[in-house]
């Protein structure tokens, strides 16, 4: 497409790739994390609706683990989810990166702009989806919703033997730091390319756009897109989704 060609960022089609593979072992034993219920639901539907609720996401790609991708179909066509929007399920890998990568390739053409969320992160609400597309659609090529920290930070370096203290080398200042959540957006070719060329490591996809020296930018988070990591988190986004249903008059 040439550049004359290609649509302007407010009218560019949104997508998003949901990596719903994990084990999600620190939650304990049982199903694979995206499928433990929160109130009845699994957390990965709360997930799906959560990024559909944006008007703005027309295509949602769930990553499902890989031998789950028959289960999760099966998951999705067994609730409710909004007519506008487009579903997709693929088969997800090892790690996260490699999840998002297969979510990628199953990406149709036409969409220019993707976002990346954690099925972990159940309850984002619509408005910091919205405010992560919108700073996208402004011309960021990344885009991290970001909360400032509650704790001061700590460097470590490993203990002298297993169990030992472990001696702290740094304290960055606090005030500098944000802890980043998802949805993650990007401009659909800088992500790509992301993938295509960072191979380390990585624990989010903003990262991997850093690493290619490219520019990523933060927006405020939000609270309740905490990720559901332990088992207290569980306990918290049940709370989370009964203060909401007292707000909505159920
Ligand atoms: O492991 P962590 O909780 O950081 O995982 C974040 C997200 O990445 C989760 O939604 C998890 O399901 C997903 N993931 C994945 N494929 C993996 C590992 C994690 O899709 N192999």
């Amino acid at each position: 497409m040439s550049d004359e060609s290609r649509p302007t960022p407010a009218q560019a089609s949104v997508a998003a790739v949901i990596p719903a593979a994990g084990r999600g072992v620190r939650l304990g034993p049982g199903a694979p994390k995206a499928l433990r219920a929160l109130n009845g639901t699994p957390m990965l539907i709360h997930a799906v609706r959560a990024l559909a609720a944006s008007r703005h996401v027309s295509l949602v790609i769930v990553v499902a683990p890989p031998d789950g991708a028959a289960e999760v179909k099966s998951l999705l066509d067994a609730h409710a989810l909004p007519d506008r929007t487009d579903f997709l399920v693929v088969p997800g890998g090892e790690s996260r990166q490699e999840s998002v990568r297969l979510g990628l390739d199953a990406l149709p053409p036409q969409y220019e702009i993707v976002l990346v969320h954690d099925a972990a992160r159940p309850l984002v609400p619509v408005d910091t989806v919205d405010a992560v597309i919108e700073a996208v659609r402004d011309g960021a090529p990344a885009v991290v919703p970001a909360l400032p920290l509650a704790d001061t930070v700590k460097e470590v370096a490993p203990a002298a033997e297993p169990g030992a203290p472990e001696p702290v080398v740094a304290t960055p200042e606090r005030s500098r730091l944000r802890a980043v959540q998802t949805p993650q957006g990007f401009d659909r070719a800088t992500l790509v390319r992301a993938h295509g060329r960072v191979t380390d490591d990585v624990t989010d996809d903003a990262s991997m756009v850093e690493q290619l020296g490219l520019p990523v930018v933060a927006v405020p988070g939000h609270e309740e897109a905490f990720k559901v990591t332990r088992p207290l988190d569980l306990v918290l986004a049940e709370a989370v989704l009964a203060r909401r249903r007292l707000n909505d008059g159920f």
